[in-house]
């Protein structure tokens, strides 16, 4: 199962991805998640400290990952994969380090090769946290084009859910089927209902809603890890993303 967590700038897409590491590890699966973002912090979210985080080797540029290719998935995990906390495996893909560097195709040409057939044999569910916007359903071919799941994080605001709505076109055209909503920082069941209303006006479903909990958001502040803090209503709300997702799955091959 391979997931690409996408959506608006700062609507939760790195919480999510890491409290879904988690959750899927504590399921029994081997979990690579990757960070994608330029400025890299989903280690912080999976429970490694900073300066864990920065040591963490940044994958080389333009790889063809598997048979006849540059390396293998196997390698590549070898030499640049690091466990953390979470139980999930963290690489991470991207890191701007120098101004006027020239653009990061290349890191996401990695990720695209890496989420191709190469990956199966080493994990059981891959998670790739995007950076904000859609680009990378644009760039060339598309990061995310072998992912079987987009799941678009929108927090309580209209442009969050436009940007839903634009994923669910892009995602289309990439041939990938199975894109769900994930509502995030819900404060009551008005933000929930507005998830739902949204779901059903753009015509993607919703896997699950995640309420907004301050214990998440003081982890943040305090760069500590949201893997050993959410408390357990957020870790029930995003095991249902999880079920969601599996049910759906099954359903698709059933009718399939
Ligand atoms: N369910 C939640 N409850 C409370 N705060 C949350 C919740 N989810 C995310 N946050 C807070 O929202 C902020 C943004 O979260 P996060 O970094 O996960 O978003 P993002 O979408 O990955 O951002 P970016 O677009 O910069 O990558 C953080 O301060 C985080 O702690
Ligand atoms: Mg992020």
């Amino acid at each position: 199962m391979k997931l690409g967590i996408v959506g608006k700038g700062g609507v939760g897409k790195t919480t999510v991805s890491a409290l879904l590491a988690q959750a899927y590890a504590r399921r029994g699966a081997r979990v690579v998640a990757i960070d994608t973002d330029s400025n890299p912090n989903l280690g912080l979210s999976l429970g490694l400290a900073f300066a864990d985080m920065e040591a963490v080797p940044v994958l080389p540029r333009s790889l063809i990952v598997g048979a006849g290719g540059d390396t293998t998935a196997e390698e590549l995990i070898r030499d640049y994969g690091r466990p953390t906390p979470s139980g999930a495996t963290l690489l991470s893909a991207i890191r701007v380090t120098e101004a006027a560097a020239g653009c990061q195709c290349g890191g996401h040409a990695t990720v695209r090769s890496f989420l191709g057939d190469a990956l199966a044999q080493q994990a059981d569910v891959t998670l790739v946290d995007m950076e904000a916007g859609l680009e990378h359903l644009s760039r060339s071919g598309g990061t995310l084009a072998y992912a079987d799941v987009l799941l678009v994080v929108m927090e309580p605001s209209r442009k969050s859910v436009l940007t839903a709505a634009r994923t669910l076109a892009l995602a289309e055209d990439l041939g990938i089927e199975r894109v769900y909503g994930v509502g995030n920082k819900a404060r009551d069941s008005e933000d929930a209902a507005f998830f739902r209303r949204a779901a059903g006006e753009y015509g993607f479903p919703l896997a699950g809603v995640v309420g907004y909990d301050p214990q998440v958001a003081e982890a943040d502040r305090d760069g500590s890890a949201v893997v050993g803090t959410a408390p357990d209503e957020v870790l029930v709300q995003i095991d249902g993303v999880i079920d969601f997702v599996e049910q759906a799955g099954s359903a698709i091959s059933a009718a399939g």
